[in-house]
């Protein structure tokens, strides 16, 4: 099962361990060498801001409730000023909507909902001129039932497009080819009657999966690239990238102890990173950016994403965070470090439109706005490439569906009551605290929850504390800052169970975050000798604490709860002797 229930927990109070500060040498000079491994000539991709726009839901400008492109278009200035380097709009394709737009009937066209071919156009010029790229969603292992392929392919066995997609006899007791569960639930077989075989669907049954071992398809869905890499696109989010291919034998899946099927015989197939590895170099050809949608289980499969030698995705997500749903330390200090180790250039992610939001899973309901802050400066400081979800820089929240009638997700529609879908996480942005928070004058195609009133744009802006403001700062230190850019990740304190703290090197300086995770105060020892910076001087550059940060020569650091101090720190001359 992929994973997009995540359930929301509440924050690990926990003790704590201190180490002594100590009057520092100089080791950088050794130990930085991995600092050498970026450079200001990386791809413009490695450190770009990206920020995931779901169109139904960012800016409706023709007041029909649902969101377009011209809505996106209308705001690029303030995308710019965010700093965001590039968007992923989910898809906005012609689509019957059975999954809000995964169910793509139409490649190279969009959406009559969100505009036309030309408001794509000039979506992507005017975003050009702010230095803002756009990136498609590729929704590249199923289409919807309605494609003209599909409608071919099931009209006969002998359709021009029977191959396309993955047709079986059932069993001979009637029973579908295998036992295979559908990630929206029941079978991923749905019997077609006309032709008398089942077909398969890893998804919903209006989301029939393409055969990829057949090279048409493969020649048109690389097509499909093209087409829009001649549009102006820089890149594409790749849908569902770990299930493109299934076992030619159609074994049954294992069930595991939990009695969970455990996707063994369709799901991160090797067969996938052949397809990856020949999309990548048409993607090379635009110089375009390939990102994953990769769901993996561990690190070491994450690693397969990037390809044994660079030529596969650029940019692999790594949806661990997303699994760690309380404030803990040690938790993530070991997520880091796993993906520190792997040596591939790590993609973070805290929330999408697939899981609860970022404000409410890390969230105790009280300090809600301090830990939105804490996370951001978690995952906007780290090395690596950070994707944003639209609304996570106000702290917009969850607006589950109240009643099952009111559900519009077909995830939660099957999955009632214990699963509400994902209806809430996808609620319109909330831009200023007027009737339906200035998205539309129309209906909201999606209820606008209460807290519009104080976590919007507009109020957001005028306050210097707002979480907006705080994401703003961090985006502008990431884009500057040479440690955050090139630096090396050293974990600090690394028995600590409350605080997460590290630095960023780049030669002669350094970053360090100190991030409290805990409801309590915590003093935070801070020894930089080991690592080359032990006298060195800290200058605050950014802090949730309530009082002025600590400047100068710190042995440690008092941190508030939630609260998080970011110093830039430097060689005092001393030490560079
Ligand atoms: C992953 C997408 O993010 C999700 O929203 C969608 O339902 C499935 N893939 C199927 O396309």
């Amino acid at each position: 099962m992929r994973k997009f229930s995540v359930k929301i927990l509440c924050p690990v109070v926990g003790a704590f361990l201190l180490s002594g500060f100590i009057a520092g040498s100089s080791l950088y000079a050794q130990s930085a060498a991995g600092a050498s491994m970026h450079n200001k000539n990386d791809p413009w991709w490695r450190h770009a801001v990206f920020y995931e726009v779901y169109p139904r839901s960012f800016a409706d400008s023709n007041n029909d409730g649902i969101g377009d492109l011209n809505g996106i278009a209308s705001k690029l200035g303030y995308l710019h000023e965010l700093g965001v380097d590039a968007i992923w709009i989910t898809p906005c394709y012609p689509s019957p909507q059975k999954d809000f737009g995964y169910d793509v009937s139409d490649y190279e066209n969009i959406d009559p909902m969100y505009g036309t071919l030309t408001d794509f156009d000039h979506l992507e010029q005017q975003a050009r001129k702010d230095n803002i790229r756009i990136v498609m969603d590729f929704v590249m292992n199923h289409t919807s039932d309605q494609h003209p392929w599909f409608l071919d392919s099931r009209s006969s066995r002998t359709s021009a497009h029977r191959d396309w997609y993955i047709w079986r006899d059932g069993k001979a007791d009637g029973q579908p080819p295998n036992n295979w569960i559908s990630d929206f639930g029941g079978s991923a077989w749905t019997f077609d009657a006309k032709t008398g075989q089942y077909y398969y669907h890893y998804f919903e049954v209006a989301q029939p999966d393409l055969n990829w071992r057949n090279p048409a398809v493969e020649k048109a869905m690389f097509g499909v690239t093209r087409f829009w890499y001649g549009h102006g696109v820089a890149g594409f989010r790749l849908d569902a990238v770990d299930t493109l291919f299934e076992d030619p034998l159609l074994r049954n899946n294992p069930i595991g102890k939990d009695g969970e099927m455990i996707n063994k015989y369709n799901d991160n197939l090797e067969e996938n990173h052949v397809v990856l590895r020949r999309l990548r170099k048409v993607a090379d050809s635009y110089d375009a950016v390939l990102i994953g949608e990769t769901w993996t289980d561990n690190i070491q499969q994450l690693k397969q994403y990037y390809g044994a030698n660079d030529d596969e995705l650029q940019l692999p997500m790594n949806f661990m965070f997303t699994t760690i749903n309380v404030l803990s330390a040690p938790k993530f200090r070991r997520q880091i470090g796993m993906m520190e180790s792997s040596g591939e250039w790590p993609v973070w992610v805290i929330s999408n439109h697939d899981m609860p939001r970022s404000y409410d899973r890390y969230g105790d309901g009280k300090h809600n706005d301090q830990i939105a802050k804490l996370m951001a400066a978690l995952y906007l400081t780290l090395r690596g490439t950070p994707i944003m979800y639209y609304g996570e820089e106000i702290g917009m929240e969850n607006n589950d569906p109240k009643r099952r009638q009111d559900v519009l997700d077909p995830l939660g529609k099957t999955g009632w009551p214990k699963n509400k879908g994902r209806d809430g996480e996808r609620t319109p942005m909330q831009w200023n605290a007027e009737k339906n928070a200035g998205f539309t004058t129309g209906k909201p195609w999606l209820p606008i929850p209460p807290s519009y009133r104080t976590h919007n744009v507009a109020t957001e802006m005028r306050d210097p504390n707002s979480i907006l403001n705080f994401y703003r700062h961090l985006l502008e230190l990431r884009h500057h800052n040479q440690a955050l850019l090139y630096g090396d990740y050293v974990a600090l304190n690394q028995n600590d169970p409350d605080v997460l703290s590290y630095l960023r090197r780049y030669r002669n300086q350094a970053v360090l975050v100190v991030l409290n995770m805990s409801g309590e105060t915590r003093q935070v020892p801070l020894d930089l000798s080991p690592y080359g910076f032990g006298s060195g001087k800290a200058t605050p550059l950014l802090s949730t604490l309530a009082i002025a940060p600590p400047s100068g020569h710190l042995t440690r650091v008092s941190l508030d709860p939630y609260s998080a101090y970011i110093a830039q720190v430097d060689l005092s001359e001393s030490s560079q002797r």
